[in-house]
Order: structure tokens, then C-alpha cells, then sequence
């Protein structure tokens, strides 16, 4: 007869954690969010430590370039989708690896032929006021100059007329060579009072332009996650079909994580190529999953899982649970799972991190995850409103909303992760939607980052150790949440985002 486990399977929206004492010298400000992204031995460090317990779904919808380098600006870390060919997965982790924080590539580029009116189209479609004009329209061309928003009025000026009338030839334009540091840059654009500097490879061809205005910007990150040569970090979702010849390609391109992406890690084929992965490659942090038990758990950790991740059937766009009854939820998977790293830890020496990936509703989810002993949490659907993730921004009545689409949906049908015994997905195991739209990630996620903060120094602690540790959750009742909403009448309100 089947065993049934006599603990009830919870969710985050079950509990709440109690404040323990606040002491003068823990402020929002003191709180150190960093922590261990790949095993370590005890009184080691992680290889990779996260800036901020923060992660992205390796998913179409919500892990692109655009959106890495923005979260790994924040500290944290996307892992690039799989569901691709690997050649374009590496270029994706090639083009995050090529960010320089204050180096712009340009992509407002014209040719000295072209007209005033082809210019002004390609600005409005940019929205960038500064075109680079190069001898073939690329944005590594040879420089022949510089023409602004400044330098031509729609109204004034003939827009048949050639973008050669109107720029600011290289000849009389500051410019500097392609290894000028940024420092460097920055200093010639304040004593030259320049708002642009172009920086040139020994041929003239265009590598980066510096502008004044993002000198600031830069000054706003100051957690980065960055490797040793100071390139911004990236991770790779991999999955047990192609590891062979995706690994490598990933590698070459600078990867600094990988993690095999599965709705079932609790598998033969995970431990074997995740062996197959520690074996030919054992320097870069490979996590494995997804498990929701400590058995699993241990399994995937004696198979050389650097981290693991957990959540089966708990995420938004996720119907698993309807499709094949499998799941737990995800409290309980977390908490089961942490019991079995510092088992595992006890009884090795070595600290697996888990994270907890899917099933985040509000912003106070991520403390209670981190709380019953994750040690960083992923997020789709929070990553798939802001104006970085890859889906279309799309209007209706109530305001913009964006696509959000689950890897086993007919849209992505990532048959890698959702192994049905073929190449073909049989069945969904997700849908595909919409999710209000939340405007710019650094200024969302500044927002979630400081509702975690002043929940840790509630809890009395300012690292996140500490906070799991001390932290004290109590079970809630139906009742105790009509408590904290009782009886007042709401003004009109925005719709709530998180
Ligand atoms: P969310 O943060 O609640 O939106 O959950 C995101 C997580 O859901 C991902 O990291 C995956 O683990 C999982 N996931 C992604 N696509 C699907 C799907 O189509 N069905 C079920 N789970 C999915």
C-alpha cells in the first residue's frame, strides 16, 4: 500500500514569521543580503556568492540578456534558457559577458547617405537622441561622426537631405582609444564638457560610446555580481539530452554558472549528467533539480549538485498538479529540504545551497523562503512584468500587461524539461498568459530588496544566516488574516503589482 506522509503539504500563504528583538545596531542599512550560490566546505566560502538572494526562471518569457545584465547589476543572477539552439544560448551569455557597465554598443546607427528623415525614424525607434554615422550603418563601423537631436529640426531642415549635411565630422570630434578605462572617459566628458565620448579601435571603427548622462547610473549599483575580471555574471539553464555538447559551448562563451532545469530532478539521468558535468568540467557550480523532499534532495547532492533547486507544481503559470498529481507544496518542500542540507552538512562537511524556485505571490513570500532556510529564491512571473523581460508589453483597458508563458505550454513546449518519452510534449504542463506590467526591474526590485530588509531587522538579524536561524514562523488561521483586514472601506487604489 502506498506510504502517506501524515505532515499536510503547506504554502507560504499559511504563514507568518513573528518579530524577535531589535537591536540598535541592525537597521535596513547594516543588512548584508549576500549568500553562498555553490557548495563549499564548512568555514569556506561559495565560489560564487549572490550579491542578493535574487534569481530568474529559466524560461523564454523571463531569462534574456537584457534582463541578466539588469539583474545581475542588482546583485543577482539569471540563468539563460536552454529551450534554444546552443549556439544562441552561448551568444546570449556571450552578449551579457560583453557589458560594460558605462561602455555602450551603439544601436542607433546610420549611414553619411542616408537621409534626415531615415535618421529621425531610426531615433524614434530607439528612443536615443545620439546616432553614430559609420561608413556601413554598424554599429562597429568606421566612424565618419556624430549627429544629434541637436543638430536638426524636423521643421527646419530638409529631412531629404543627408545625414553628411548635418553631423559633426570625426575629424572634429573628441574621441578616445578602445582600452580607455572608465574613469578615464568620464574625466574627458567633464573637463571637455562633452555628452558623448566614442571610443575607436587602431582601424577608427567604432567600439563603444561613453555618454555624461550615464556616469551617474553607474554609481546606482554598487552590489554588483561580477566576475574576477569584473564582467557581470550570467548563468545557463542545461538540460539531460544535449549536456555533452551544450556545456562546453556555454563554457567558451564565459558561463559562470549552469543549473540542469527539469520539473522532475529526481532522476537517473540528472545524477548521470550531473557526474558527466563534475567530471569534464568540475570548476563551474552546476545546480541540479527540481526536488521537493530531503531523499531527493540527497540524492542529487551525492550525484555532485553544487545547489539544488526545489518547487514542483507551485508555480504561477504551472499546472502539473492538475496534469499529473504531482507536486507539494511549497512550504513544506522547503522546509523538508532544509532539514536535509544541514543533515547533509553534518554528516559531510560540505554546504549544499537549496533554492526555492516558483510560487513567490508577494514580496513577503521571499522572506518567508529565505526564513524556513532557502538560501536564494528564483521568480518567473515577479521577473516577467518588468520592462527588461523578453515578453510583448501589451495594452488593454485596465492598463499594459506583459506575456508570461510556462516552459511546458504549447508556446515554449520545452520538451527537454518536460520529458513525456519523446521529443514531443503529449500534453501541457503550463499555460500561456499575461502579467500586469511593472515597469522598470531596478526600480521593482529596489522596492522588494527593501521590504526584505526591514523584514530581517524585525526578525532581529542582519545577515541572512542569522535570519534562518533565529527566525520564528507561526501557522495562521482563515480568521487571523480577516484580523488584518478588518472592516475599513479602501480608497480607489492602483491594482497591486506584487
Ligand atoms: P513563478 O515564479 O511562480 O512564475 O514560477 C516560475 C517557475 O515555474 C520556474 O522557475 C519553473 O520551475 C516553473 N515552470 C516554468 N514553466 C513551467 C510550466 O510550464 N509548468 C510548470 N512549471 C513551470
Amino acid at each position: 500500500m502506498a506510504q502517506i506522509i501524515a505532515e499536510v503539504s503547506r504554502t507560504f500563504n499559511e504563514f507568518l514569521l513573528l518579530p524577535n528583538r531589535t537591536r540598535t545596531d541592525c537597521s535596513p542599512a547594516t543588512v548584508d543580503l549576500r549568500t553562498p550560490l555553490s557548495r563549499h566546505r564548512v568555514g569556506e566560502r561559495a565560489a560564487i556568492e549572490l550579491h542578493a538572494p535574487f534569481t530568474s526562471a529559466i524560461m523564454q518569457a523571463v531569462s534574456s540578456p537584457e534582463l541578466a545584465i539588469a539583474l545581475a547589476r542588482n546583485g543577482g543572477l539569471s540563468f539563460l534558457h536552454h529551450n534554444q539552439p546552443i549556439e544562441d544560448q552561448a551568444a546570449a551569455v556571450r552578449q551579457v559577458k560583453h557589458f560594460k557597465a558605462g561602455f555602450v554598443t551603439s544601436d542607433t546607427n546610420v549611414r553619411p547617405e542616408d537621409t534626415l528623415g531615415h535618421l529621425l525614424g531610426v531615433m524614434r525607434r530607439t528612443g536615443h537622441s545620439t546616432a553614430a554615422v559609420t561608413h556601413d550603418g554598424t554599429a562597429t563601423g568606421r566612424l565618419l561622426g556624430l549627429v544629434t537631436s541637436r543638430d536638426f529640426h524636423p521643421q527646419r531642415h530638409d529631412l531629404a537631405g543627408s545625414v553628411a549635411g548635418r553631423m559633426t565630422p570625426v575629424a572634429d570630434l573628441p574621441h578616445a582609444p578602445a582600452d580607455t578605462t572608465l574613469s578615464e572617459a568620464n574625466a574627458r566628458l567633464w573637463d571637455e564638457r562633452l555628452d558623448c565620448l566614442p571610443l575607436l579601435d587602431a582601424r577608427g571603427h567604432l567600439q563603444h560610446l561613453v555618454f555624461r548622462s550615464d556616469y551617474s547610473d553607474n554609481k546606482r549599483f554598487p552590489h554588483q555580481l561580477v566576475d574576477p575580471a569584473k564582467r557581470l555574471c550570467v548563468g545557463a539553464g542545461i538540460n539531460t539530452h544535449d549536456y555533452r555538447e551544450r556545456v562546453p559551448a556555454l563554457l567558451e562563451a564565459g558561463v559562470d554558472a549552469l543549473c540542469f532545469d527539469s520539473s522532475d530532478g529526481y532522476s537517473d539521468w540528472q545524477a548521470e549528467a550531473l557526474a558527466w558535468v563534475k567530471e569534464n568540467h568540475p570548476d563551474v557550480p552546476t545546480g541540479g533539480g527540481n526536488v521537493v523532499d530531503g531523499e531527493a534532495f540527497a540524492f542529487l547532492a551525492e550525484a555532485g549538485a553544487d545547489f539544488v533547486k526545489v518547487g514542483v507544481g507551485g508555480g504561477s503559470i504551472c499546472i502539473t498538479r492538475d496534469q499529473k498529481g504531482i507536486g507539494r507544496g511549497q512550504a513544506s518542500a522547503v522546509l523538508d529540504v532544509a532539514a536535509a542540507r544541514d543533515a547533509f552538512l553534518e554528516r559531510t562537511g560540505e554546504y549544499v545551497p537549496i533554492c526555492s524556485d516558483g510560487g513567490l505571490v508577494h514580496d513577503y513570500h521571499v522572506a518567508l523562503a529565505l526564513a524556513m532556510g532557502a538560501d536564494f529564491v528564483m521568480m518567473g512571473r515577479y521577473f516577467a512584468r518588468f520592462d527588461q523581460a523578453p515578453g510583448a508589453k501589451v495594452p488593454t483597458r485596465e492598463g499594459f500587461v506583459k506575456e508570461y508563458w510556462g516552459e511546458g505550454s504549447n508556446r515554449a513546449r520545452n520538451w527537454q524539461r518536460y520529458g513525456q518519452g519523446g521529443q514531443e510534449m503529449v500534453f501541457e504542463e503550463g499555460v500561456d498568459g499575461y502579467v500586469p506590467y511593472a515597469g522598470d526591474l531596478n526600480e521593482g526590485l529596489a522596492v522588494t530588496t527593501a521590504k526584505l530588509r526591514t523584514t530581517m531587522v524585525s526578525c532581529g538579524s542582519t545577515t541572512l544566516p542569522v535570519f534562518r536561524s533565529t527566525a520564528r514562523l507561526t501557522l495562521v488561521s482563515d480568521q487571523s488574516f480577516e484580523e488584518s483586514h478588518a472592516n475599513v472601506i479602501l480608497r480607489d487604489t492602483p491594482a497591486t503589482l506584487a
